[in-house]
């Protein structure tokens, strides 16, 4: 398979591209790394880049930025990051992207546990990954031509300890090569319109 991978030099996208590229052929696309460039919060970068691309067998996103803070100095603006870039974002691939899959093709997006499980400083992480989680569910039944997709929703990455570890007390982290399983699950199995969780 053709797969677009946007996403891919980072801690998940890095596991799923050593996942599907043992098998397929992948497209590595990122804003500043990747044979592609692409910005997902920009509507005609995407469009450039499916124009570029041509027909492609599955499209997968490890990418999407969110906010994390306090709800008590959070503003409107700072909730918009997660709105843009994560939600509307990877919304915005799949509504381009349905357009140059190939028959029976899949689109697979990334959320993440905290759609079910919130943390402190967390509100625009749960709110935005709830909303893909439920654009996924209605988006499949849909989508013509055999094309599934469907969201994996990870728990915190071992590799991410470091870095976000402190926001998760008591949450069982799971090695990136781990979830990307999940990945290979709505790539290349029959799944439509799920949420993969991997905790
Ligand atoms: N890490 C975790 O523990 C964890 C757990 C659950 C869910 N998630 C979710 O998984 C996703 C990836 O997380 P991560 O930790 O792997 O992030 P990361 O290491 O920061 O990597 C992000 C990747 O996305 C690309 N990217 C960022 N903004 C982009 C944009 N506007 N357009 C195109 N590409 C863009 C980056 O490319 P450039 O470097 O070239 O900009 C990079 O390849 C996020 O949505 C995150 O919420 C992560």
């Amino acid at each position: 398979m053709k797969i677009l991978l946007i996403g891919a030099s980072g801690t998940l996208g890095q596991a799923v591209a050593a996942n599907l590229g043992a098998r397929h052929d992948i497209v590595r696309a990122g804003r500043n790394s990747g044979e592609e460039r692409v910005d997902l919060t920009q509507h005609d970068s995407v469009q450039a880049l499916f124009q570029r691309l041509g027909r492609v067998d599955a499209i997968v996103s490890t990418a999407g930025r969110l906010h994390f803070g306090p709800l008590s100095e959070m503003t409107a603006a700072q909730f918009n990051i997660g709105l843009q870039d994560k939600l509307l974002g990877q919304v915005n691939l799949a509504l381009l992207g349905q357009h140059h899959l190939s028959e029976g093709g899949s689109i697979t997006l990334t959320s993440g546990i905290v759609a079910i499980e919130p943390i402190r400083l967390g509100a625009n992480a749960t709110a935005v990954n709830a909303a893909l989680e439920g654009f996924v569910t209605a988006a499949a039944i849909e989508l013509p031509r055999g094309i599934r997709i469907n969201a994996v929703s990870p728990t915190i990455l071992t590799e991410s300890v470091p870095a976000y570890g402190s926001l998760f007390a008591g949450f069982e982290s799971v090695p990136a090569a781990r979830a990307a399983l999940a990945y290979q699950r709505s790539v290349e199995g029959a799944q439509t319109g799920r949420v993969l969780r991997v905790d």
